[in-house]
């Protein structure tokens, strides 16, 4: 339990905001899908596991692999976005999926009458002005009808539909028509003549908190395709629908491929090496390995319904490497145990160690009970494939902890925890990206085509019992990529601006860019913006209060030259209120001030009490600083070395 907390902290905890996944009653806006499944996906869960051996319950085929992967369409998906919780009420906000920028809103619907409650509505539109194409995430919501308008010339637009509903420049001939011709049909003839243009909506939906876009269909179309079974409802991790889990959720994007980020997600191996410093992660990782002999990985369902495509996966949770680490390698060649401390490999009950990948972008791990797939605790992320060479990281420890820890707290172990191992996938990405777009040149310049760019297959090289999701990751990739809407086009675009005679001339981008935590984390979070700009409060006031108290005990002397300061004071203020006709009440009130603040400053500035403020401040001003540094760019190659020093620590070396 002590190593899943650690591993709670570091993957996210409760949210200081107080997420909860909504109840699923409370709306009904038309765009809103909602899965009573929850209950459903448990028990289905529940059969695969407790009839491993059987199996019936388990559809894992692989004609169903090939002919669904050709199958799944990536026109028809949910995406998740943003957090609902973290979209600023009544403020457009632009998204980026596939290369392509969307501006999505929540704002308030008015109740209609007194039993109703305002209720919130989500409302998503191609970020582009249909009048001279400016980013309508650059305009506001209007105050009354919680329309979009665009700050250039106020077009205004319904984002449920994407109707145009006013043109404020027709707005005069409008009237005047009106007036002259009377009633709403001159109105009507106005409209008719200057015919307004009507911006892009696309279908949005909220669930378990996320905002999820399905940008090739339009509101309408998505409620069709729905209901004609072509559309999934998002899919959601059961847990979070159930009693008692408490959800703590984070967000970062990243100049990483989201192809890359997911294969990221889904490596069990890399743990043990890449977060080697980070407290219990190296043995949490260890938990979803396999080691080939007695803990093997079975890939316990695969399925294709729906034009989707689910992947579940299971291993025994027991640490593997550690346990050779330990028992094995730290003898010499001679049988002698080396100097090194045998560190202890911590006994588990037996669980399995569970992985779940639903195209497109829903990956969650629990380590469960093996009869009644229940667990405590679980890490769920969704990757938002923002486009090429990008990503959108969300993520959510999900567990029945009973303290709620701060989400900024939270925010700054993941926020060191990632920077661990995205400089890595840097690499991948590039030399992937490259491959990929090599395919492409050749199946153009080929007289035999292919439907499939085996970037994974041909590049990588899998040795390790944990791959087998990997290896089915790699394959969805394969099969699916070059079908992702403007992949091919971008990709090109990547790999032209970097090429030079098939070799990659971009430099490097430096760790601070890729690592660059303002942009990437706390300008999307508003509770981590709250926290600097309270950090910047107080190391200024802490700045303020220091100076302020060392002038005073620079100006005020011994006791002698105070009675003096107090008898200049007391005597200007006997003046003033001299002139202003209060002076009894104000003398005899301005000479106790006076006194108070004499005495006052008397002990301030007395050696103890001085140095004690002193400190004081100037040890909140560092730890402000401190929190402050964590939310910015942090992890320098310093710290890298610094970092992979510990690998030793955990690994014994040959
Ligand atoms: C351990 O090392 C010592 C000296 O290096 C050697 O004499 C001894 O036989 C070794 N023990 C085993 C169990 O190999
Ligand atoms: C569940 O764990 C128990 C105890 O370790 C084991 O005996 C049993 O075979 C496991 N069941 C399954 C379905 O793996
Ligand atoms: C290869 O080219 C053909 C025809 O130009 C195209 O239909 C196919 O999608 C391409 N395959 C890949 C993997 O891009
Ligand atoms: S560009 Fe949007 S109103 Fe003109």
């Amino acid at each position: 339990m002590m190593k899943e907390l650690l591993l709670l902290l570091l993957l996210g905890a409760s949210s200081c905001r107080g997420f909860q996944p909504p109840a699923s009653t409370t709306n009904n806006n038309h765009h809103r899908h909602r899965s009573t499944s929850s209950l459903l996906d448990n028990n289905h869960l529940r059969s695969a596991f407790s009839s491993s051996h059987s199996s019936k319950a388990t559809h894992l085929n692989a004609e169903a692999s090939t002919t669904g992967l050709d199958a799944f369409d990536y026109k028809t998906q949910w995406y998740p976005v943003i957090w609902a919780q973290d979209l600023p009420l009544n403020q457009p906000t632009r998204v980026t999926l596939f290369d392509v920028n969307y501006v999505v809103a929540k704002t308030m619907q008015k109740k209609q009458n007194d039993e109703q409650k305002d209720e919130e509505v989500y409302v998503a539109m191609l970020d582009e002005c249909p009048h001279k194409k400016v980013a309508l995430s650059e305009g506001r919501v209007t105050e009354c009808g919680g329309f979009i308008q665009c700050s250039y010339h106020g077009w205004t637009f319904d984002g449920t539909d994407g109707k145009c509903v006013e043109i404020p420049q027709t707005v005069i001939a409008t009237a005047a028509k009106q007036q002259g011709e009377g009633g709403a049909t001159a109105t009507q003839a106005v409209d008719t003549k200057r015919k307004r243009e009507d911006g892009t909506a696309i279908a949005i939906t909220e669930a378990q908190g996320m905002l999820w876009i399905s940008p090739f269909l339009s509101p309408l179309e998505a409620l069709a395709a729905t209901s004609e079974g072509r559309l999934s409802p998002p899919p959601r991790v059961p847990e979070i629908d159930m009693p008692g889990y408490k959800t703590a959720i984070a967000i970062r994007d990243f100049p990483i491929d989201w192809t890359v980020l997911m294969e990221n997600i889904m490596d069990p191996d890399h743990g043990y090496f890449a977060h080697s410093s980070s407290g219990s992660a190296p043995i949490g990782f260890d938990w979803y390995s396999s080691d080939g002999v007695e803990n093997m990985m079975e890939v316990k369902e695969e399925s294709t319904e729906n034009g989707g495509w689910k992947i579940v996966s299971s291993v025994n949770a027991v640490a593997k490497l550690a346990k050779y680490n330990n028992e094995v390698r730290s003898l010499d060649a001679k049988g002698n145990a080396t100097k090194k401390k045998k560190k202890k490999t911590v006994e588990q009950p037996t669980k399995l160690a569970t992985s779940t990948f639903v195209a497109p972008s829903l990956i969650y791990l629990g380590r469960r009970d093996n009869s009644t797939a229940t667990s405590n605790f679980l890490t769920a992320f969704w990757v938002c494939p923002v486009g090429t060479g990008r990503s959108r990281f969300m993520s959510a420890a999900v567990s029945k902890l009973p303290v709620k820890v701060p989400r900024w707290i939270v925010h700054m172990q993941l926020n060191n925890f990632l920077d661990q191992d995205t400089f890595l996938l840097l690499g991948q990405h590039r030399a992937v990206l490259k491959r990929e777009a090599e395919g492409h040149l050749e199946n153009d310049s080929s007289a035999a085509p292919t439907t499939t760019n085996n970037v994974r297959k041909s590049t990588y090289v899998y040795r390790s019992p944990s791959e087998k999701l990997p290896v089915k990751l790699g394959q969805f990739f394969d099969s699916t990529l070059s079908r992702v809407p403007n992949r091919k086009e971008s990709l090109m675009a990547w790999y032209n601006r970097n090429n030079n005679e098939n070799k990659l001339f971009e430099p490097w981008p430096s760790r601070e860019t890729v690592l660059d935590r303002y942009e990437q984390h706390t300008k999307n979070c508003p509770d981590s913006q709250a926290l600097v700009s309270r950090c910047d409060r107080v190391m200024k006031r802490s700045k303020v209060l220091g100076w302020a108290l060392i002038l005073l005990k620079l100006a005020v002397k011994p006791q002698s030259s105070i009675e003096a300061a107090t008898a200049t004071a007391t005597g200007l203020f006997e003046l003033g209120s001299f002139a202003l006709g209060f002076r009894s009440v104000v003398s005899t009130l301005s000479s106790t001030l006076c006194a108070l603040a004499t005495s006052f400053a008397n002990r301030l500035v007395q050696t103890k009490p001085f140095f004690g403020i002193l400190a004081a401040l100037f040890v909140s001003h560092y730890i402000a600083a401190r929190i402050k540094r964590e939310f910015f760019f942090k992890f320098t190659d310093d710290i890298h070395h610094e970092d992979i020093k510990f690998i030793a620590n955990n690994w014994q070396d040959l």
